[in-house]
């Protein structure tokens, strides 16, 4: 099975390729950081003013490369991937992170429960602690009810954000670094073009929860059609809630779902036009959050689940709401990769080429100049050559010019002598 008795995910899931993704193209940088730190300093050795070696802009280059290689590690950090959470007010979409967490962290309930963006993260502390926009100090909470109070002691705008910063010892989801956001009910705000500018174009995957008991409204696939058109191509997940519901209603249940079914699966195909036929049934599930939330709550107590809270057929429901998990994790892990990390890695190739042709250019520049000093050193060798030569033959000239006179006058000494 995919999770181990203790909760934790195992080594196989999908979550994993995201980190795997994120250790290995740090290692990368940490390679590209010390190859610019390098050429860097080779190229300031031999940058003497008078060996007039490198270019002022080629030099300025690898400087502002350390600079841009240091940023990037510093975002690499950050990277994570982010799931947004949308639907109509009392829908329960606080209730379907809560059961992803396995814990009631988020304030869920009747009525409009959910009056800002909420963001839950992981924290390397061992206690929970929550943000609010525009203020530094951070606030410490123990339980849900501190939390609750919390969170309705501040008056926010619908678009303002509070922080969740919750211990990762107690999920793995957020260990695996998956941020989640909650928002209002979308048919509770009138500024949703600001909310998706704000909150939604960094995210890797949208989870609209629909209620399962009446049908996909208007106002839901307004804001989609929206989204859809400020982000290509968005991943977008439907999970029709409160499924549980239907069980009062076993006779009419096949039915509902086929009606929902083919509507949902219509609207993402035709309307949205952001998957194919195919690829939308793992797009689509049918789930009850409030049983997933109470299992799994109390899994982790280890108290025996109260049935009387569940309904016929839950277990099918948990079925298909872990089913869903399974293809949200693949499904994140692989866009965030591709989304974050392709820029990484066509911006780190940028750099080494870059990098790569200024040292070229050093190393052509020395090339050319050693060239030409060899060039004079060998021309001035020829001319010595060809003096010295000069001279050899000048020199036997004279031998034989002074041994012709000799001769002559040898000649001319005997034949006087004749006389
Ligand atoms: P707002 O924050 O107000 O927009 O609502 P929400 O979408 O976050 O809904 P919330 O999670 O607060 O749930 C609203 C109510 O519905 C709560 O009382 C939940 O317990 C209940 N609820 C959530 N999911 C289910 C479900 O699958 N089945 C049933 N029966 N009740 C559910
Ligand atoms: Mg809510």
């Amino acid at each position: 099975t995919r999770k181990l008795a203790n909760g934790r995910q195992s080594p196989t899931s999908p979550l994993k390729l995201f980190g795997q993704a994120k250790k290995k193209i740090n290692d990368i940088f940490v390679e590209i950081s010390s190859y610019v730190t390098e050429s860097g300093e080779f190229l300031e050795a031999s940058n003497k003013p008078e060996s007039d070696l490198l270019s002022a802009d080629d030099a300025d280059k690898v400087k502002q490369f350390f600079d841009k290689v240091n940023g990037i590690r510093e975002i690499l950090t950050r990277d994570r991937m982010k799931v947004a959470f949308f639907g109509r007010t009392s829908n329960g979409k606080s209730t379907v992170i809560n059961a992803m967490l396995k814990s009631k962290i988020l304030p869920s309930g009747i009525g409009h429960t959910t009056n800002c963006f909420v963001q839950v993260e992981g924290t390397d502390n061992s206690d929970a602690y929550i943000l609010v926009e525009g203020s530094t100090a951070p606030r410490n909470v123990q339980d849900i009810r501190q939390l609750a109070n919390a969170l309705s002691s501040v008056k926010l705008d619908s678009d303002s954000l509070v922080t969740i910063c919750w211990p990762k010892e107690k999920c793995s989801l957020l260990r695996d670094d998956v941020v989640f956001v909650d928002s209002p009910g979308i048919d509770v705000s009138p500024n949703l073009d600001h909310w998706i500018d704000k909150h939604c174009l960094d995210a890797d995957v949208f989870v609209l929860v629909v209620n399962a008991e009446s049908t996909l409204m208007q106002t839901e696939k307004n804001f989609f059609h929206r989204v859809s058109a400020k982000l290509s191509k968005p991943n977008v997940f439907i999970l029709n809630n409160r499924w549980d519901c239907s069980a009062s209603e076993p006779e009419m249940m096949e039915e509902v779902k086929m009606q929902h079914l083919e509507r949902t699966i219509q609207f993402l195909v035709e309307e949205l036009n952001v998957v194919d036929r195919f690829q939308a049934e793992d797009r689509v599930f049918f789930v009850s959050a409030r049983e997933a939330l109470i299992c799994r709550a109390q899994a982790d107590t280890r108290t025996p689940t109260p049935n009387s809270n569940l309904l016929e057929g839950f277990q099918g429901r948990l079925f298909e709401f872990a089913n869903f998990e399974r293809k949200f994790e693949e499904c994140i892990s692989k866009s965030a990769v591709q989304t974050k990390f392709a820029q990484h890695t066509s911006n780190g190739k940028e750099i080494i080429t870059q990098v790569k042709s200024v040292m070229e250019n050093l190393y052509s520049t020395a090339n050319n100049k050693r060239e030409q000093r060899h060039q004079f050193f060998s021309e001035t060798q020829d001319q010595l050559d060809y003096t010295e030569k000069q001279m050899r033959l000048l020199s036997e000239d004279i031998k034989e010019k002074i041994k012709l006179m000799v001769e002559e006058v040898d000649r001319k000494v005997s034949t006087a002598l004749v006389e």
